[in-house]
Parts: structure tokens; C-alpha cells; sequence
């Protein structure tokens, strides 16, 4: 296990290995506008695609007429499912293991779907193209929600699938049923709330869009894409579309942001990269806002029912949840094979109890797909907010302060590693010692003194805590897989002569400055400058097989291969060492960036001299060069977690609260670079508090998006955003090379139960149980004016 306490790193500044908050070394480019984004890639005879969606939820197509778009001057082409039928390419697997429409021929299944697509010499004529196209809908009845999907009267929405006689994506299972009816049949107290975590997108600030390139001359396909997980997509557009993959190179250059949303392989992609095989030349399509809102991967969006069973002490005994997933028309998200609500059952969290029973059950409906891994590992979000809902109200029925009630239940530091009822092995955590601090920080007793004066003036103020546990990293690669491919990922590092280096990595940044961070870890482990070392994402020709960055994989997986990869060259470093110093390898010590001989310091070798020697003086016998690849398969996830308190003022007359403190505290295991998890949980805070205020997305009865643009769905900006007061512990990973943790969801996953709990306490004189996200003010008053009777 690796003890590194980041307030002490071991290499220099200069150098700046772990622990250093090194400046991101990406933000040169992006300060400068010289990001390099998909919109920016143009090619010659480049044309323009525009999708034709539809304005229904759900309708039958009788025909569609393309003759007024073609008429148009400068409109080359329009395309119809009909016409991809033709190459097999109508539909398309989705990475949950369904299908999705590519453009609809019999019938669309939700507002925004892909209808058919013009192709122009420029954007502005491919877009009068689309609206010239002319489809005949006939309407059909709307399902707008699961429990509406799952009625005897509903339609059926996937028509398309032979066997599907109802509206049921899956059902899915964990934990154990009859211990769990048992200890919730002799409780002494079972809290239950339902409770319905609405549906958001992650709205990045880039839309999705690509530039598809075939040239018919050498069969090459290059696809300049938004994607999240690069090589998985060549593998799926290999697979769809019957193309060598190594004729496929997908290129993710710049990403503004994904948060989730590009994940999964949309139509737009194999729509371009067909229509450029049949025109050849390059095509690029590129998403408006209102239609990466309407169409593209949704999160959240589970209603949830959960049963808490209680001792006369104020132990939890038991857990009993029953979800329904609103899944849209398609099951589009990318959930590990086995887990086909994600990592819901987590749903436990930071607490100690022997039973529970989780179920589970995925419901088509005439939305967009949803269901993506939105700043957090699979799913996880939704568990967390259950269970620290679930947590405080028990607090309440036992009248125990809620701070008190979590200390009796965690996880105890010496129960690692923790197995849970539902079946996940915690590999570490000190959860009192989070929460303590974050209570230590906050002025807690004060608080809650400060609270109960306030009570007695008629004053509103609440104290709301979350204590929550993450699981990020997947794999291992026997039991998490995406559409069969296993969840491992890669590094392949690369030591020039003069000493400089190329990591070249499987996963793929968005935002979160892999390039300084992954740097780093070389840096720690060669001694070799961050600065000296180049990172190499997101392209399939030019780096090893991975799985993707989503779910906050990226450090747990490919930071422990980017070690592994370092520590292997090292070993090699160190026979080169041994055959410049004349010395034997074993008489080496290592110190950051130098070998020396045991007991005779003066006698080192730096590591930029031993890079020289491995292409210009390596011992006889040994291969040249200072390089290697590694494919790292976790044992185990990752666990970070945290403790969140959020104080709030709540006017009783209007429903409108205010944040007057957020306290966060987080624990990511070692810390490559402090300033930026810093920065990740300042964005964390900012969505979290977004969900719990502000930023959801609904329909209408006929299924008509609410929230297309950013006037309806409201996403936080600094104004209304509050300060965040950060803290934090350090429980190394014992498996992880580094002992880090990842760190990119958890505040998501964590801070809005925090931000609603403290809400709900605010209105305890009223005993207000429960008010669903987002808290709005209009809510909030119906509630105390239902609770005043
Ligand atoms: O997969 P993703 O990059 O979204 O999430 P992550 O692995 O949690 O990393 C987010 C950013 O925080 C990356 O730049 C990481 O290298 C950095 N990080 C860190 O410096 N120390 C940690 N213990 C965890 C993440």
C-alpha cells in the first residue's frame, strides 16, 4: 500500500510529480482559442448534414416526400431509413445490448427522433433542406412515464422487436428477498419515502457532432468524433457497419465537456460516415443546442421506493427498494453487461446492515434514451440520494440528531475491506473521520444551537448532511464489461533519447486534465518533468485499446497502468543504470530521476542519461529503446467518499431558500493533483447543487420536450451558484499502484441529498417528510401549506 501524503511530495517542484497542483499543462491551448474541437476540423469538399427530427413522441410514418429538399440548389443528397435499410443500417445495436433506430422507418418513438438527414454544401442550405422534407405522421397514443408504460392500456412502444409484448426494457434484481422481508416484518421502526429523481442532461458545452471521411480509393474511414470512449466506438462501427477495423480510425480530438452525454454512439455518426462512403467526400454533422437537449443521452430520471428497517437502538437492520427506470424508446445508456441498472445497488451506501433487497425494472416510454452515466459511475447517483434521504428521516423517527444516527451505522475504519449485502467488496474508507471533520468545520453543535434559537424566533434554518460512498473504476474485467468488451484500460509510455517522453493512453479527456494529471504520474514514478512529458488521447490509430473515460475510470484504471507502465521501465532503467555506473543492479538505490550506488550517493546516473544510453549505449544483450505498453485489469473499484453538511435560510412565506454554507469534505485516496480535484469537486458542488435547485428536464402529456434550450432548462451559472468550503481526508486504495482514488462524479453523486436534507430540516416544525427535486420554491410552500392543514 502506497502512504504518499501529498502535503509532502516526493519530487521537486520543477519536477512535479504526485501531489504537486501543477498548472494544467491543456489550458495554454484552450486560454489561446487554439483548442482544437470538431466544429474547427474542416476538410476539403466538406459537406454539411442536418438531421430532419421528428415533431411527434410517438407516431406511425406513412411516407416520406424528399423531393422539395432536393430541389433545392446546393442540396447533394437526402437520406431515409429507407435508404440505410438498403446497407443494412436502419437500426443499430446499442451499447446496453438493444437497438436503436438509425432514421425511422416504420414509426417514431419520441420528439426529436431522427427522421431523415440533408446533405448541403453548407450548413445554412442542408438546414432549408431538412425543414423542406415533408413526412406524413399519423399520431399515436403518448407514453410519457414508466408507470403509465407498465398500464394494460398502454401502446406498445417497441413494435419493432419480435417478442416484446409489453413495454418492459428489464428486470433486474440484487441482494436477498427473504432476509430482507424478515428483518423489515420485525423491525421496531420501517422509514419509507418514494421519491422521484428527475430526469437532466449534461448539456456539455460542445454538442455532439463528427467529420466522417471515407476515401473509396484505399477503403479508410476516419471519423473526427465527440466521443468518450473512442476504440469502443471503432469496435461497435466495425461490428455495425461490417468495416475492417483497421480501416477505422477515430479521431476525438478537443471535447468541451461530456459528462455522460457522449458515450453512446448516436445516429448522427453513422448517418455522416454512410453518407460519406456513398458521396465520397467528408461529411460533418454538428448538433444545435436545442437538439443535443432533446435527443441526445439523458441522466437520472428513477422513481424510487425505498424501506429502511430500524432496532429499538437506532441500528439499521434492513434495506427493501423497488425502482422503476424511465428508460425512453431506447436502452441507449452504457451499463456494464451485468448490471442492467447500473450500479443502483450501492444503493446501501455508507452504512452497515446485513440485508437488502433491491428491484429494479427498466420501462420504455416515448422520451429520448436516457439513463447515462451523468457525472457519476452508473447510476450511483440515484442510490446515494435514496439512501441519504432515507437515512435522515430515520433520524427524525428516532428522534436521534442525523450526525449521530450516520456515526452508529457507518462502516467502521476497521472493517475494510467491507463486503455489502448487494454484493460489492469497499476496498477502504474512514467515514467518522469524514464526517467528523465536516461537522469540525461547520461549527455543527453551534449550528444546531443556533437552529433551535431560531426555531423559537419563527425563524426557518436547516442543517442537511450526505455521506455518501462512490464506486469508480471499473473493472475488474470478470465481472464489468460494456456490449462484451472488458472494462480494463491502457498506457503506453514511450522515453525518447534526450529524455523526454509520449504516454499515449486509452482513455480520453473531456475537461478534466489528463494531460497535466496522467503527466504527473510519470513524473512521480520516472522523475522525469511533467512538463517534459507529452500526453496522447483519442486517437485509435495512435494509442492502446481502452474502454473510455466515464464514470471516473480513468485514474483508477489508466493511472494504475500509466504506474505500472512507468515503474516496468524503470526496471529496465535500472539494468542500464547498473551498466553505466558498473555496478550491479541489485547495489542500485533509486531516488526521483536518478539511480545511485548504495552508500555512495555521488555516484548516480539521472534518468535522462540512462534514456540516452538505451538508444545510444544499452548493455549487450538487451533489447534498445525505453518503451512498453500495459494493460491494467483492476482487482476491485475503487471507493472514494465524503461528507457533505449544507446550512440553508428558508423563507416560510415565498418557499425560497438560500445556501448559507456548504461544507464539503472528500476523500479521493492520494491526490495527484490537488488544484485539480479541487476544481473537479467545485463542478461536482455546482451540478449537485443544479439538480436540487434548479436543472431538470420534464413532458408534457403529448411528449413534447420541456427544456429545449437554455431558457427552459436551467443549468447554475456563478451567480446563483454558492461558495464551497472544502475539506479532506486521505485513505489510500490498498489496491490502486498510486492509492488513488477517482474523484471526477463524486460531488455530483454526493452533495444534493445535502442540499435537500437541509431543506427538509429547515421545515421540521411543519414535519415535512419529503419534497421531490428539484426543491423549487413553489414546493416548498405547497408543502408547509399542506403540512399547516
Ligand atoms: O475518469 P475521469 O477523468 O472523469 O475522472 P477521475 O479519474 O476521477 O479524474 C478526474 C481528474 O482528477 C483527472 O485529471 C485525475 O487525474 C484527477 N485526480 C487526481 O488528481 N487525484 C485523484 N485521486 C483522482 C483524480
Amino acid at each position: 500500500m502506497t502512504t504518499l501524503d501529498h502535503h509532502h511530495p516526493k519530487t521537486s517542484p520543477e519536477v512535479g510529480g504526485i501531489g504537486h497542483s501543477v498548472r494544467r499543462i491543456e489550458d495554454a491551448r484552450f486560454l489561446e482559442g487554439r483548442g482544437n474541437y470538431v466544429d474547427d476540423v474542416v476538410l476539403p469538399n466538406m459537406l454539411h448534414m442536418v438531421i430532419v427530427r421528428s415533431p411527434w413522441a410517438h407516431a406511425k410514418i406513412n411516407s416520406i416526400d424528399t423531393s422539395g429538399a432536393e430541389a433545392i440548389d446546393g442540396v447533394v443528397a437526402v437520406v431515409t431509413g429507407e435508404m440505410l435499410a438498403g446497407y443494412n443500417l436502419a437500426w443499430m445495436p446499442t451499447l446496453s445490448g438493444d437497438t436503436q433506430a438509425v432514421l425511422a422507418t416504420d414509426a417514431v418513438r419520441f420528439q426529436g427522433q431522427e427522421v431523415a438527414a440533408v446533405i448541403a454544401t453548407d450548413e445554412y442550405i442542408a438546414r432549408d433542406g431538412a425543414d423542406a422534407v415533408i413526412v406524413d405522421y399519423d399520431p399515436l397514443d403518448v407514453v410519457t412515464s414508466p408507470q403509465q408504460g407498465l398500464e394494460e392500456s398502454a401502446p406498445l412502444i417497441r413494435t419493432d422487436k419480435e417478442g416484446q409484448v409489453d413495454n418492459v426494457a428489464y428486470t433486474w434484481e440484487s441482494g436477498e428477498a427473504a432476509s430482507t422481508a424478515e428483518a423489515l416484518a420485525n423491525a421496531h421502526k420501517v422509514i419509507e419515502i418514494e421519491t422521484h429523481y428527475p430526469r437532466s442532461h449534461p448539456a456539455p458545452l460542445e454538442t455532439c457532432g463528427c467529420v466522417a471521411d471515407v476515401d473509396s480509393a484505399t477503403g479508410q474511414v476516419t471519423v473526427y468524433m465527440t466521443s468518450q470512449a473512442p476504440h469502443a466506438h471503432r469496435t461497435v462501427f466495425a461490428l455495425v457497419a461490417g468495416l475492417p477495423e483497421q480501416n477505422i480510425r477515430i479521431i476525438s480530438p478537443d471535447i468541451g465537456g461530456g459528462f455522460g452525454n457522449k458515450v453512446p454512439v448516436y445516429p448522427g455518426y453513422v448517418i455522416a460516415t454512410a453518407a460519406s462512403l456513398v458521396l465520397g467526400v467528408p461529411v460533418k454533422w454538428v448538433e444545435t443546442r436545442s437538439e443535443n437537449l432533446i435527443s441526445t443521452g439523458f441522466g437520472r430520471d428513477y422513481y424510487m421506493k425505498g424501506q429502511l428497517a430500524v432496532d429499538e437502538e437506532g441500528k439499521i437492520t434492513a434495506l427493501k427498494v423497488d425502482m422503476l427506470s424511465d428508460q425512453g424508446a431506447f436502452y441507449a445508456d452504457a451499463q456494464p453487461t451485468k448490471f442492467k441498472a447500473g450500479l443502483f445497488h450501492i444503493v446501501t451506501g455508507s452504512y452497515d446492515f446485513p440485508f437488502a433487497h433491491v428491484v429494479t425494472k427498466g420501462v420504455y416510454t416515448n422520451k429520448a434514451p436516457g439513463g447515462v452515466a451523468y457525472r457519476c459511475s452508473f447510476r450511483v447517483t440515484e442510490a446515494s440520494y435514496l439512501i441519504e434521504r432515507l437515512v435522515q428521516n430515520a433520524a427524525y423517527e428516532l428522534d436521534m440528531d442525523p450526525a449521530e444516527f450516520r456515526m452508529k451505522n457507518f462502516i467502521k475504519a476497521d472493517q475494510f475491506p467491507y463486503h455489502s449485502p448487494t454484493g460489492f467488496v469497499y476496498d477502504s474508507g474512514d467515514y467518522e473521520k469524514a464526517l467528523r471533520l465536516a461537522m469540525d468545520m461547520a461549527g455543527y453543535d453551534d449550528l444546531r444551537t443556533e437552529q433551535a434559537q431560531a426555531r423559537e424566533e419563527g425563524r426557518l434554518m436547516g442543517i442537511g448532511i450526505a455521506s455518501f460512498t462512490e464506486v469508480v473504476g471499473a473493472g475488474n474485467s470478470k465481472d464489468y464489461d460494456i456490449l462484451g468488451l472488458k472494462m480494463f484500460d491502457s498506457a503506453e509510455l514511450r522515453v525518447h533519447p534526450t529524455g523526454k517522453a509520449i504516454l499515449k493512453l486509452g482513455v480520453k479527456t473531456q475537461g478534466q486534465g489528463h494531460e497535466t494529471t496522467f503527466a504527473q504520474i510519470v513524473a512521480e514514478e520516472l522523475g522525469i518533468p511533467a512538463t517534459d512529458i507529452k500526453v496522447v488521447h483519442g486517437d485509435t490509430d495512435n494509442t492502446p485499446y481502452g474502454l473510455g473515460t466515464y464514470a471516473s475510470r480513468s485514474t483508477p484504471v489508466a493511472g494504475a497502468a500509466t504506474a505500472v507502465i512507468a515503474r516496468k521501465l524503470r526496471e529496465k532503467a535500472k539494468k542500464i543504470a547498473g551498466h553505466l555506473l558498473e555496478a550491479s543492479p541489485e547495489d542500485l538505490d533509486w531516488e526521483p530521476g536518478k539511480f545511485f550506488v548504495r552508500g555512495s550517493p555521488e555516484s548516480s546516473v539521472s534518468i535522462q542519461d540512462i534514456a540516452f544510453a538505451a538508444y545510444t549505449n544499452h548493455p549487450d544483450g538487451m533489447e534498445a529503446g525505453l518503451e512498453g505498453v500495459h494493460y491494467y485489469d483492476p482487482p476491485n473499484m475503487t471507493y472514494p467518499f465524503g461528507s457533505y453538511i449544507v446550512v440553508v435560510d428558508l423563507d416560510p412565506g415565498t418557499g425560497v431558500w438560500k445556501v448559507r454554507r456548504m461544507i464539503a469534505v472528500d476523500d479521493c485516496g492520494v491526490r495527484i493533483n490537488p488544484m485539480i480535484v479541487d476544481g473537479q469537486i467545485h463542478g461536482g458542488l455546482t451540478e449537485g447543487f443544479a439538480m436540487s435547485n434548479m436543472q431538470f428536464i420534464t413532458f408534457d402529456d403529448a411528449g413534447n420536450c420541456i427544456g429545449s434550450n437554455f431558457m427552459d432548462y436551467l443549468v447554475p451559472t456563478a451567480w446563483e451558484t454558492p461558495a464551497f468550503e472544502l475539506g479532506e481526508t486521505v485513505t489510500p486504495s490498498p489496491h490502486h499502484p498510486i492509492g488513488a482514488k477517482g474523484i471526477g462524479e463524486s460531488a455530483t453523486v454526493g452533495s444534493p441529498a445535502a442540499y435537500v436534507n437541509a431543506v427538509i430540516d429547515a421545515l421540521q416544525p411543519y414535519g415535512v417528510k419529503n419534497i421531490d427535486m428539484p426543491v423549487l420554491p413553489d414546493r416548498v410552500w405547497e408543502a408547509i401549506q399542506d403540512a399547516s392543514g
